[in-house]
Order: C-alpha cells, then sequence, then structure tokens
C-alpha cells in the first residue's frame, strides 16, 4: 500500500511538473522583443503563387493549411530562414528551440514519410519514434485530417531546403528526459473535438469552430491553464495569461470581452491587426502577420460568426480605486499617454487604440496592460498595413508609482471598470522583464 501510495505520489508530482512546464513552455515570445521585427519578408513565402501542376491542388492545400496553423510564428528564428526553426522557446526548465522543418532531407523533413509527419501532428511523436514537447500545439494540431496532414507535408517538401540544425534543447531534469511527456499526454492530452457539431449550426460557423478548435489553436493562448498545463474546464476563451501577455477574454462578455465587437470588427481586425477598437500586438501580432493576415476573408468571417456564438463569462466584481491615485493616474495619463491617444483616450481609429471600453484595458489581470506600458508593444504588420507602428517603453521614464497609477486610471475611466493595480505588481513585473536598469527595448521608441 505504502508503495502504491509512493507511486500515486511521484506520478502526481511529474504530472504537476509536467502540466506546469506545459503551460509555460507555450511562450514562444521572450518576455521583450529584442531580434529584428517581426518579418513580413519571409511571410510572403506563404503567398508565392503554386504554378498549375499534377498536384497542385494538393500544395496549395498545404500552403494555406501553413498559414491557419501559424507555423512560421514559431519555426523561424531572428535573420533565419522560412520553416528552418531554430527558435528558442523560453521555459522555467530552460529554452526549447523549434525544429527545422523545411524540405532538408537532414536537417528538415524532407525524407518524412506521411505516416511519420501524421504521427508528429496527430500523437506528438516525432521521426524517431521520440515524444515531442507540447510547446509543439500538437493537442490542437490532432483535429487535422489526414488529407489535410498529406497535403502539409506535400507543401513543406516544396520549401526551399535549408541545411540548419537548430541548437540543442538546454532542459534541466526531468523534462530533458522527453518520455516525461508520454505521462502529460495521458493526463491532459485532449481527445480529438470529432464532429461536434451542435444542431442547428450553419456550415459557416462549423467551419470557424474548426479553424479555431483545429490548425488556429485559438485556444492555446486565449483559454486559462489549469494545472495540468490542459484548458481549463468551464474556462474555454475566458482569457489566459502566457508570457507575461494576457490574452484577452474572447467570449461575448461586454466589458473584458468581444461583446461590443460586431462581426467586421472581428475581421478587420484579424485582417490588418488594427480596428477602431483594439490593436494586435506581442503575441498576437505574430498570430495576425503569420496567420490571420492571410486567411481568406471566407474564414476570417467564419472564425468571427463562431467566436459572436461564445457566452458571455460571468462577469467579476472589481474594488473601487481609492480617489487619491486616479487623481495621480490622470496626471501622468496626460502628461505621457495623450499624444497619441488623445484627451479623453478617444485615440484614432486603425492606428492609436481607444482606451475607453476597452477590453486589454479590463483584464482581471492586469500585467498585460502593465507589460504594454512598461515595455511599449508593436502592431503586427500584415500584407494590407506592412507598418509597424509602436507604443514605446516606459519603463525608463515612469516610475513604479506612476505606472500604478496611471493603470489604475485608465482602467476606471471612460465607461472601464477594473479593479486597481497595486504598486508591488509593477515591481514584479518590472524585474522580471528585466526592467529594473534602464535599458533599450525593441520598442523604446528611441532608437
Ligand atoms: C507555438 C509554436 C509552434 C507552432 C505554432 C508550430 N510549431 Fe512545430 N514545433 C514547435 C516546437 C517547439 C517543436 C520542437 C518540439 C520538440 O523538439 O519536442 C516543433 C516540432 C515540429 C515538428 C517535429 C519535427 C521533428 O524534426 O521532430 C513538426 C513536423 C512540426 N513542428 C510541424 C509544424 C507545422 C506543420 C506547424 C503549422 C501547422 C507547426 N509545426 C507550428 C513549435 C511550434
Ligand atoms: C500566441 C498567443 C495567441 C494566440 C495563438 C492567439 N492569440 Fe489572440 N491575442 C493574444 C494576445 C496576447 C492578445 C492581446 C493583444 C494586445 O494586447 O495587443 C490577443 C488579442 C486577440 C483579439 C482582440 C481582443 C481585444 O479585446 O482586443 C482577438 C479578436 C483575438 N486575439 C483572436 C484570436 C484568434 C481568432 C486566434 C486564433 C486564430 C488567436 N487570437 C490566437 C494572444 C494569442
Ligand atoms: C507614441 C504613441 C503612444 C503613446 C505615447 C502611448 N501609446 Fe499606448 N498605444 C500606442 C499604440 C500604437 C498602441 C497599439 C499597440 C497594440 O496594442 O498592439 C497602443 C496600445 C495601448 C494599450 C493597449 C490597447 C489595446 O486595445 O490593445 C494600452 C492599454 C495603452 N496603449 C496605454 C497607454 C498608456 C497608459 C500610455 C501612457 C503611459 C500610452 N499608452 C502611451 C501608442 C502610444
Amino acid at each position: 500500500m505504502r508503495m502504491l501510495l509512493r507511486i500515486v505520489g511521484v506520478l502526481v508530482v511529474l504530472s504537476l511538473i509536467a502540466g506546469a512546464y506545459f503551460a509555460w513552455s507555450l511562450n514562444h515570445v521572450a518576455a521583450l522583443p529584442t531580434g529584428p521585427v517581426t518579418s513580413v519578408a519571409a511571410a510572403k513565402i506563404l503567398l508565392e503563387p503554386i504554378p498549375d501542376g499534377p498536384n497542385a491542388a494538393q500544395l496549395r492545400q498545404g500552403q494555406y493549411l501553413a498559414r491557419l496553423g501559424d507555423c512560421l510564428s514559431c519555426h523561424l528564428r531572428a535573420d533565419g530562414e522560412p520553416f528552418a526553426g531554430g527558435l528558442g522557446l523560453n521555459t522555467p526548465f530552460g529554452v526549447i528551440y523549434s525544429s527545422n522543418i523545411s524540405s532538408d532531407p537532414e536537417h528538415g523533413i524532407g525524407h518524412w514519410t506521411p505516416d511519420q509527419f501524421y504521427r508528429a501532428m496527430h500523437d506528438g511523436i516525432g521521426a524517431q519514434g521520440q515524444h515531442l514537447y507540447p510547446a509543439f500545439p500538437y493537442p490542437w494540431f490532432r483535429n487535422l485530417s489526414r488529407e489535410d496532414d498529406d497535403a502539409l507535408l506535400a507543401y513543406l517538401k516544396t520549401t526551399p531546403p535549408v541545411a540548419y540544425q537548430p541548437p540543442g534543447n538546454q532542459l534541466f531534469f526531468p523534462m530533458n528526459v522527453r518520455a516525461s511527456v508520454a505521462l502529460w499526454n495521458v493526463i491532459s492530452l485532449p481527445p480529438q473535438t470529432g464532429a461536434q457539431t451542435p444542431q442547428g449550426a450553419t456550415p459557416e460557423w462549423s467551419r470557424g469552430e474548426a479553424i479555431v478548435l483545429g490548425p488556429g489553436h485559438c485556444s492555446q493562448c486565449h483559454t486559462p491553464r489549469n494545472p495540468f498545463g490542459a484548458d481549463t474546464r468551464g474556462k474555454a476563451f475566458q482569457g489566459g495569461l502566457l508570457d507575461n501577455f494576457v490574452s484577452p477574454d474572447l467570449t461575448g462578455n461586454e466589458r473584458t470581452g468581444l461583446g461590443r465587437w460586431s462581426v467586421d470588427d472581428i475581421t478587420e481586425y484579424l485582417r490588418t491587426g488594427r480596428n477602431a477598437r483594439a490593436a494586435a500586438g506581442g503575441p498576437m501580432g505574430d498570430v495576425v502577420t503569420y496567420s490571420t493576415s492571410m486567411m481568406t476573408d471566407e474564414d476570417r468571417h467564419a472564425i468571427a460568426i463562431y467566436l459572436k456564438s461564445l457566452p458571455a463569462s460571468a462577469d467579476v466584481d472589481s474594488t473601487a480605486a481609492d480617489t487619491a491615485s486616479i487623481k495621480r493616474g490622470a496626471a501622468v495619463f496626460s502628461d505621457a499617454c495623450t499624444a497619441c491617444h488623445l484627451e479623453n483616450a478617444i485615440g484614432q481609429p486603425t492606428l492609436f487604440p481607444p482606451l475607453g471600453n476597452n477590453a486589454v484595458a479590463q483584464q482581471t489581470d492586469p500585467t498585460g496592460v502593465l507589460h504594454i506600458i512598461l515595455a511599449g508593444v508593436r502592431v503586427g504588420p500584415s500584407p494590407t498595413r506592412p507598418s509597424p507602428l509602436t507604443m514605446p517603453s516606459f519603463a525608463w521614464k515612469l516610475t513604479d508609482q506612476q505606472i500604478a497609477d496611471v493603470s489604475t486610471y485608465i482602467r476606471n475611466s471612460w465607461g472601464n471598470r477594473a479593479s486597481p493595480v497595486a504598486v508591488e505588481d509593477v515591481a514584479k513585473l518590472r524585474s522580471k522583464l528585466q526592467l529594473d536598469e534602464p535599458r533599450l527595448t525593441d520598442n523604446s521608441g528611441d532608437h
């Protein structure tokens, strides 16, 4: 009995570690962007016309799936070649590097059989039978059909071969043992969604659902993780914390979610990374650049229809802010923020987001707002809006108290309501983002 308890204990501990690892391993965006800007040039490969030929239809399908699956967000490092991998994903257990999935037979997947590729996408098993880490979104990609996987592989085999070997992972025990993922799979790997289409669902809604839960893997960021690192049940799309960015609530909640957004607001955001209400920065900027900006209008519309059908999350109570803090925050705002966001934070449509009735500002967890103010943020460029608009970093300019005050102020003005921000939270995030000492960030605005 004691032996059994011990085994169960060890299993629980291991799975908790695996879960925590998974939750964190999804963070491929470094705390601060240090490399060159998201590369629109690299994304162009996904728009290159595929010449007519015997299997042109399959190759076009594969190329399109590579857009839907956001493969380049992860399989492209700064100054690297498309699909050659080598992007380091930070985790508390060390760094994990994305694989080379170009057509190179030695370093890439040029020699892979369709069976091997299907097993990787569906079960997270590599060509040598080894477990792949769930930082690779196979828990979502497993919803692709065999035909889709065959098309993706056929397409990837037409990409330029790149003889590049990504660095070896630098993971600590026990995560350096790939077999530990087997345990995680038993506990947390979601079953395939299959055809769950509810009665009365339109084909368009179903298409949206299939993209969001499958190749789009939107819930990887937008659903909170449970202690095992899987989607928290009953909280689908209610917002998640990832690498110190908050991926907002996408449900119909009018304050924190998409309740006030029209279908067209959503499609414009996915196409251009901007609309009259918000701008896509941080990890979402990459999603726009490498994926949603290159989807068809029909697919963006289907996603919007699906998202607009998500029932509103329960509203969370907020504590009242202290009037002195609000007053100090208003002064900071008028000094540091109105140049772009304008008086009353009305902003400028598609350039500077308005901050009133703004969901990003009102997330229960203020980490996202603090990250944006401390480090600055860059809107993801897209074919229709190629200029990388940025908000500068304020870490070197404002004190922790000023940032707490201005955040509390914007979270409680112009129709917004959210709990005040504590100065300790600003200090903690500042140190996590390594901004204790003034230094240039990619978005410092002064270089
Ligand atoms: C969120 C980041 C992320 C995205 C998005 C992503 N990958 Fe990966 N992928 C990874 C990482 C990290 C690995 C390495 C996993 C490991 O070493 O265990 C990987 C590994 C792989 C492998 C295994 C390669 C090998 O040599 O074992 C394949 C195949 C693959 N990815 C294909 C794809 C395809 C196709 C897409 C788009 C549909 C995609 N990936 C999107 C992060 C990602
Ligand atoms: C890698 C993490 C990640 C993935 C994957 C991701 N998102 Fe996001 N998303 C974010 C973050 C972070 C933000 C907030 C951006 C900001 O503050 O500028 C966001 C913002 C959004 C917004 C705007 C919300 C608002 O109120 O401003 C929409 C809509 C959205 N995402 C839809 C999607 C869809 C649809 C998908 C899947 C196709 C997706 N996201 C995949 C991280 C992600
Ligand atoms: C130089 C112009 C500029 C200044 C000054 C500026 N911002 Fe921004 N801000 C932007 C841009 C551009 C964005 C869109 C970036 C994004 O969300 O990806 C933005 C986005 C934001 C967002 C996220 C909104 C959303 O929907 O994603 C918040 C919150 C914010 N700013 C607050 C502030 C605060 C507080 C200040 C003053 C301390 C400030 N900004 C100063 C340009 C600016």
